[in-house]
């Protein structure tokens, strides 16, 4: 176990840094989370190694309850909370809000520039508008195909053809943009501001303000950037390349993270990305696609009269909140968290 500094526990809980071993206790609390499409396991490893993230574990009596990650961005002036979980024996009991503010208050002590959390929430209840700003509402559309049946279906529908069906107007097919691209129309130009909401890139669940220092994060990453038109972009998005899910052996989650108001364009931009990947996967993918709420239900028709692809969920919902970080706050001790069990 990678000890915090004398000091960081409170009473009943112990918190510690997260280390490799922690893993299978992890994986433990997290049965279920996010519909089995939890993102986790696969990152947890290269998580650990990141300079600019703070993993902290809490026990309770020597058991693993709780996890959060807290990712810094944005110049240092944003605390990104993530995979945040509570053993489910545990949930309902205040841990949560014990958890989070030791976290707050460790990484505002090594990055004193924080000035903001921000997170993601699928419900907002009126009082949390109290202590939450709104960033952005996103619809979340999962669907899920077999790979090699959806190629098939791409195929012999044949793409162009598609294409063409969808546009009442002839328009290019959208643009794949290389690193080069992604910074000068990202970072040159003010050109994206129109097209993101909050001047905002969100790549899965993670909102990034446009600054070269966020960018250097994303363009690490395995994303395809596409845009519709360069010189003027109306829609923009980025593709997560699958990664594998804990629903069972062969299955892959593929986020697409859609910005603009336009539908002819989102569909184009969708088939390209469905097509891009699924041309070598082989398996079970559960698709999920963030975008403007009001294309939801127009992408559902299509997915399912078009693509033949099965919709797994009714309408949902990634909200991006954020909140002020409040110095020296103070942490509400476990004897709150018990006395909320009443
Ligand atoms: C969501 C979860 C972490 C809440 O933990 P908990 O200790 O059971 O939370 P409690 O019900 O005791 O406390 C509720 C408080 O947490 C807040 N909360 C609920 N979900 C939250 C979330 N995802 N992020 C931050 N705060 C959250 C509530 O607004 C409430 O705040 P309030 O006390 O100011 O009103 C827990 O239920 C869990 O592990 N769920 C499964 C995993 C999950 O959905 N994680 C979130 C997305 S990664």
């Amino acid at each position: 176990m990678r000890q915090l500094p004398e000091g960081l526990s409170q009473e009943g809980l112990q918190f510690s840094g997260a280390t490799e071993e922690d893993f299978d206790d992890i994986m433990g609390i997290s049965q279920g989370i996010d519909g089995g499409l939890d993102y986790l396991p696969t990152r947890y490893m290269d998580w650990l190694q990141e300079t600019n993230r703070t993993v902290i574990v809490a026990r309770k009596q020597g058991k693993l309850i709780a996890m959060e990650s807290v990712f810094v961005i944005d110049d240092g002036e944003t605390m990104l909370v993530q995979a945040l979980r509570v053993a489910p024996q545990e949930r309902g009991k205040g841990v949560v809000g014990v958890l989070q503010r030791f976290c707050s208050d460790l990484v505002k002590s090594k990055f004193p520039d924080v000035k903001v959390t921000r997170l993601t929430r699928d419900l907002l209840l009126p009082k949390d508008f109290q202590k939450y700003r709104l960033i952005t509402k996103q619809g979340i559309l999962l669907v899920r195909f077999r790979a090699e049946e959806l190629k098939l279906r791409l195929s012999d529908l044949g793409l162009g053809d598609i294409q063409s069906s969808l546009s009442t107007s002839f328009k290019p097919p959208p643009v794949r943009l290389d690193n080069t691209a992604v910074r000068q129309l990202y970072l040159t130009s003010d050109r994206m501001h129109g097209v993101l909401p909050n001047a905002t890139i969100i790549q899965d669940s993670q909102p990034f303000k446009l600054l070269p220092s966020n960018m250097a994060i994303l363009l690490k990453k395995d994303i395809d950037w596409m845009v519709d038109d360069v010189a003027n972009p109306t829609v923009t998005s980025l593709c997560t390349f699958p990664y594998r899910v804990p629903i069972g052996d062969d299955w892959y989650s593929l986020n697409i993270n859609m910005f603009g108001t336009e539908l002819d364009p989102i569909r184009q931009q969708f088939l390209c990305h469905l097509q891009r990947h699924t041309a070598t996967l082989k398996g079970h993918v559960m698709c999920q696609v963030f975008l403007d709420p009001p294309l939801w239900k127009p992408m559902v028709e299509f997915c399912r009269n078009t693509l033949n692809v099965e919709l797994v969920k009714e309408y949902t919902q990634q909200c991006v909140v954020e909140s002020d970080v409040i110095s020296g706050g103070g942490r509400r001790g476990v004897g709150d968290v018990g006395a909320r069990k009443e």
